[in-house]
């Protein structure tokens, strides 16, 4: 099922997320989001600001992300009294996809403390563009109730789609995606081949370049939080 490209703004309270109709796709609008994906795009953003603003943008769309999580109420007594509270009645895995995906763990990890990590291994062939796995952390059993891949970007939607294929077969029931920014033809890719995966992300840009670079994008997420590379 190919997301259309038309827009409209979903009519709830805080209006702060555009869904794209017929798909699962979030593309999260709030003034801080903008904010900080511009300190993101900037190419004379420093190392440490560029990772302090990727921990920024995790926080706010893992905020997004997880307005539907499953709770179950449990009873918390206060310095003054016993109250209704709530406790996570799922297992949350996050599964960052490394490197860049790195940077989102502890942003979400605060938000999420009790949530499992398990690592994928995917680099991006740079003649092919194609995913190459090197590293599965995933044990054979047990999957999590809800696996969150982090990403900052979706590109061609190739390593998140070898992801959301991992952990299919790993048997999660729930996968969401969350990454800071993304393509359209990349985001089109994998929402048809998996409709049933949300996706969340702050900014969806309109060109895939002849080198399946995001335009105007913000350059290589895992070189710039790692300080490597040719940046340029
Ligand atoms: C980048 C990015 C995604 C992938 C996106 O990783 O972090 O994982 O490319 O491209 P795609 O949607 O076309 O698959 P990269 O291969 O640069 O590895 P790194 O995170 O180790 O730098």
């Amino acid at each position: 099922m190919a997301s259309s490209t038309a827009v409209r703004k979903i009519q709830s309270k805080s209006q702060e997320s555009k869904i794209m109709p017929g798909s699962r796709v979030f593309e999260v609008d709030h003034p801080l989001i903008r904010l900080h994906l511009t300190r993101l795009r900037d190419k004379t953003t420093s190392t440490s600001l560029f990772r302090q603003s990727v921990r920024r943008l995790a926080t706010l769309l893992a905020y997004e992300a997880t307005k539907d999580l499953v709770v179950k109420t449990t009873r918390v007594q206060t310095p003054l009294a016993e109250t209704d509270g709530v406790d996570l009645s799922q297992r949350v895995g996050l599964v960052p996809i490394l490197r860049a995906g790195l940077g989102m763990v502890d942003p979400v990890l605060d938000l999420l403390p009790s949530a499992e990590v398990w690592h994928l291994g995917l680099y991006r062939d740079e003649a092919t563009a194609k995913p190459v796995r090197y590293y599965d952390k995933l044990p054979a059993q047990h999957p999590v109730d809800l696996a969150v891949v982090l990403d900052p970007m979706l590109a061609t939607g190739g390593s998140a789609m070898a992801a959301l294929m991992t952990l299919r077969e790993w048997g999660v029931q729930r996968v969401k995606v969350a990454s800071l920014i993304a393509s359209r033809e990349g985001i089109d890719e994998v929402s048809a081949q998996f409709p049933e995966t949300q996706i969340y992300v702050c900014q969806i840009d309109p060109i895939l370049n002849e080198n399946k670079f995001i335009v105007p994008g913000l350059g290589d997420a895992g070189d710039r939080i790692f300080n490597t590379g040719d940046q340029g």
